[in-house]
């Protein structure tokens, strides 16, 4: 029997991480390798992106990937959502060298109050959203905001990159392979202020702490070289990540969409636990239980150091949601 294919809205398809993100969707990396995808491609209205996304979409015709049932390509949001499935939004300003991504917020911020609107009026009943356009969790909560028919909890923000980053990071620091690393949770924001808990993280199965057994490493080169891995790799590229945030990509819908007990992170509607404000998009560890829905996995013990990350982390998100407080419906 055949299965019908998943409709998939992205956003920004003309973009950096456009192009590294949709021949792996098409190619089945993101809903699995018997799941065909139908792309609903969006860019703004102007001529220059509206004709890159076409040839997007020429070189996705010329990949001839199986799992591609169809695609269209759109300038109007209300369009590109039309019974999807997923959303992914990407599209949206990224920042440049020497920006907080909480600058991109003023215009960025009014992008996902349309198409948060946009996603209510015209998505299907069960659709999920993956919020990537920086600053993404709080963008996340501006479109959660918009569509009141849709359960919050189908909104997501990507802190999967950081995860990523985080765990390459300790497995070089210990010499093992990335494998090893285990239980690595972000919370909080995707931002420097963001807490990659190494206290909780294991590297083959002993604590991540043992394993490194360098306390000042871990605080004061780790944390510090996740949480600026960004803007390093603007300095870097003169552009922002692309490859690794499609990746990151791949792995956060992937993990949602397929249940297993593998602990990951996103950032979800915080519900107050770990001392997040409650209603703010924090990251924490969930498992994925069915398609698309998750559990937070409460209880995990943090000790001073840990509250006192999470609080700094809370108190950006709090005050990021008082500067959008207008765009929150
Ligand atoms: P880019 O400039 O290469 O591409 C963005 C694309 O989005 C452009 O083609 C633009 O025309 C399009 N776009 C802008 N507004 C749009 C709208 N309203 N509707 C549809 N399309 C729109 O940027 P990029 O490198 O692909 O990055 C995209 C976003 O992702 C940025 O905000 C960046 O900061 C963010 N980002 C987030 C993470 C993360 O970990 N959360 C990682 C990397 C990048
Ligand atoms: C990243 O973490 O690489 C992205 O959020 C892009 C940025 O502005 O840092």
């Amino acid at each position: 029997m055949s299965t019908s294919p998943l409709r998939v809205a992205v956003t920004g398809a003309a973009g950096q991480i456009g192009y590294s993100l949709l021949p792996r969707i098409a190619a089945g990396e993101m809903f699995g390798p018997d799941q065909p995808v139908i792309l609903q491609l969006l860019e703004i209205p102007v001529e220059g992106p509206q004709k890159a996304m076409k040839g997007v979409a020429m070189e996705l015709d010329d990949c001839a990937f199986p799992l591609l049932a169809d695609m269209t390509l759109h300038d109007d949001p209300n369009a590109a959502f039309g019974d999807a499935d997923w959303c992914l939004l990407v599209g949206s300003k990224p920042r440049g060298p020497g920006m907080e991504r909480a600058d991109l917020l003023k215009d960025n911020g009014a992008i996902f109050v349309g198409q948060g609107k946009a996603i209510d009026e015209n998505a299907a009943d069960g659709c999920r959203t993956a919020v990537v356009g920086n600053p993404c969790n709080t963008n996340c909560m501006i479109a959660a905001n918009q569509a009141k028919r849709l359960p919050a909890e189908n909104f997501t923000a990507m802190t999967r990159l950081d995860q990523n980053r985080a765990a390459t990071q300790l497995a070089q620091k210990a010499g093992v392979p990335v494998t090893e690393v285990e239980n690595l949770i972000i919370y909080g924001n995707h931002s420097p202020t963001m807490f990659a808990d190494f206290q909780n993280a294991t590297i083959g199965g002993k604590p991540a702490t043992e394993a490194i057994n360098d306390e000042a490493w871990l605080k004061q080169e780790f944390l510090p070289t996740v949480g600026k891995r960004g803007a390093a790799i603007i300095e870097a590229r003169g552009l922002s990540s692309a490859g690794s945030a499609a990746n990151a990509l791949i792995g956060h819908v992937h993990d949602l969409h397929i249940p297993s007990d593998k602990v990951h992170s996103i950032a979800v509607k915080s519900d107050g636990s770990y001392g997040f404000a409650e209603g703010v998009w924090a990251s924490v560890p969930v498992r994925t239980t069915a398609p698309g829905t998750y559990e937070v996995i409460h209880g995990l013990e943090q000790n001073d150091f840990g509250k006192e990350r999470i609080a700094i982390t809370n108190d950006e998100l709090v005050s990021e949601r008082e500067t959008v407080s207008d765009m929150l419906g």
